[in-house]
């Protein structure tokens, strides 16, 4: 197991899901964690539930003012800040033609200028800290379209443009920034796309998941990865993108 024993990290987006889980992860490691969750009652009994000193913050990624305070609820709780994971994210399955001009700047908002806020809004304290990291949730649909995805898709391509651009502002200032790409992982997102991927695909969802993946994917298995990526094991990976997709997209049939 990765050692993350005294580092101190936000979770954006942890209340539940892959998020949920990679805060578990991180306090299996010895890490403190802010949950930091639109969802602020889920965030707070997220973190009562991990005990180790966490916090559960209220906090909306479209709201610069809610990211600020999150960072300083985390700082004044932790001593200071190591890590940010920028896991919040939703995705809206429907074609092109019928997404509205709301919906489409929505996910943006959320998926992409989320993650700007708070690699903006962490920055200052992260680059007080020796070994700092961000690892931001990205996915299989920012290295490839699909259809019903194209804002989702839209969105986490850019998650993966601009954590290589980051990665190498912050360089100078020791921090690392990388990308996890999920395949599909068994969460309530994945239960929301079921519906609309059966209304245009021959096979049933859990049948496509299974000849496409293998299986669903677990949080855990994301969370592994981000840990990995958040150690003191990886000084020299930064920039880059991982994918954790049980092979989706190394298969031609
Ligand atoms: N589940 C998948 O198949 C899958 C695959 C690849 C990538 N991802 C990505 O992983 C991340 C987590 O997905 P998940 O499957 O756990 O989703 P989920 O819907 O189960 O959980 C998302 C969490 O984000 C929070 N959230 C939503 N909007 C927010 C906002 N505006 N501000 C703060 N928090 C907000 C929710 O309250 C929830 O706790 C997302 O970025 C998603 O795009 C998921």
């Amino acid at each position: 197991m990765n050692d993350l024993s005294g580092r101190r990290a936000i979770v954006s987006g942890g209340a539940r899901g892959i998020g949920r889980a990679i805060a578990e992860r991180l306090v299996a490691g010895g890490a403190r964690v802010a949950i930091a969750d639109i969802n602020g009652d889920g965030a707070r009994a997220a973190a009562a539930e991990l005990g180790h000193g966490c916090i559960g913050v209220a906090c909306d990624v479209r709201s610069t003012a809610d990211v600020t305070a999150a960072v300083a609820a985390a700082v004044d709780a932790f001593g200071g800040l190591d890590l940010l994971v920028n896991n919040a994210g939703i995705e809206i399955a429907k074609p092109v033609v019928d997404l509205t001009d709301e919906e489409f700047t929505r996910i943006l908002d959320i998926n992409v200028t989320g993650t700007f806020r708070f690699t903006k809004a962490a920055v200052p304290a992260l680059a007080q800290a020796e070994g700092a990291a961000i690892v931001n949730m990205a996915s299989v649909a920012g290295t490839a379209g699909g259809p019903l995805l194209s804002a989702y898709c839209a969105s986490k391509g850019a998650v993966v443009r601009f954590t290589e651009s980051v990665a190498i502002e912050l360089r100078a200032q020791g921090i690392r920034v990388n990308a996890v790409c999920p395949g599909i992982v068994a969460t309530e997102m994945a239960d929301r796309l079921a519906g609309p991927v059966e209304a245009i695909s021959p096979i049933p969802f859990d049948e496509l998941i299974a000849l496409k993946q293998g299986r669903f994917g677990a949080p855990e298995d994301v969370a592994e990865m981000v840990a990995f990526l958040a150690s003191s094991e990886t000084p020299f990976i930064t920039g880059s993108h991982y994918l954790v997709d049980g092979g989706l997209t190394a298969n031609l049939f």
